[in-house]
């Protein structure tokens, strides 16, 4: 829904999920001579707007990269600096009441106590409507490596696309309409490969930390444009 100066107010049923992979916050803080951190810094900060405005206009589920099973050969300090605002956003979504915290990825292995930060991030907030997935330590191809895992014990000889979509991290929610890069990279690296199969992508140089309210307008209303036909017709088309 747009409102009379062309900004978007709500959403509707279209568009439950969007998903983001929040790249450039390196090159951000390089042109301003500024350490990699800082540059993470100011994603959270950015990230944190747009989980609020994507719950104003009726966005029932985020689901945002924070970490790849990859990103632990980066420097150290990076590293610590990441997991450093991931316990304090993991503490403010806590207190402040709004969101459900789920974190998608390998929680085995993690250093210090962050798994027991992470579980108790999604008990207490295990009761609230807006899901807001993390993805930490997440690698898609190994995602579904454990579905069929999980799915070997279970001593099924045959499995559904149901079944695989059950046994992976995001069970029970919805996939993504919509997944958004910024940075001008035009890949997926690794996220949500099974639940990306329907998705619209949407990509835009804007660095993340300075991806706001109005560079998502922006997605939202290219989304609306896009003819989503899952393989099948569009409607004019059906009609004929
Ligand atoms: C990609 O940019 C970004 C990351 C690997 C980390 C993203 C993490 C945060 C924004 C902070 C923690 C998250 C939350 C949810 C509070 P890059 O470093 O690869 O950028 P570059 O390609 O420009 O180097």
């Amino acid at each position: 829904m747009l409102s009379k100066n062309n900004k978007i107010t709500k959403v509707d049923d279209r568009l439950k999920h969007i998903a983001f992979i929040m790249d450039g916050n390196g090159r951000w803080a390089k042109k301003r001579l500024l350490p990699r951190q800082v540059g993470h810094k100011y994603g959270a900060k950015a990230f944190k707007d747009i989980v609020k405005y994507c719950f104003e206009l009726g966005i029932k589920t985020v689901t945002t990269y924070a970490f790849s099973t990859e990103n632990w050969s980066r420097p150290q300090a990076e590293i610590d600096s990441i997991i450093q605002l991931l316990r304090d956003y993991n503490t403010e979504i806590i207190e402040d009441g709004h969101a459900r915290i789920i974190y998608i990825g390998d929680k085995s292995n993690l250093p210090n106590d962050l798994a027991t930060v992470m579980i108790e991030g999604e008990e207490k907030t295990k009761d609230r409507d807006f899901l807001l997935n993390i993805a930490f330590n997440y690698g898609g191809r190994s995602e579904i490596v454990n579905a069929f895992n999980k799915l070997i014990k279970e001593g099924k000889d045959s499995i559904t696309e149901e079944d695989i979509s059950n046994s992976l991290y995001t069970s029970g929610v919805p996939d993504p309409d919509l997944i958004i890069r910024t940075a001008g990279e035009y890949r997926l690296s690794n996220f949500l490969l099974w639940q990306c199969a329907y998705s619209e992508l949407y990509f835009t140089n804007v660095l993340w930390p300075d991806f706001g309210r109005k560079q998502l307008d922006a997605a939202i209303k290219d989304f609306y444009n896009r003819d989503r036909r899952y393989g099948g017709l569009n409607k004019n088309e059906e009609k004929k």
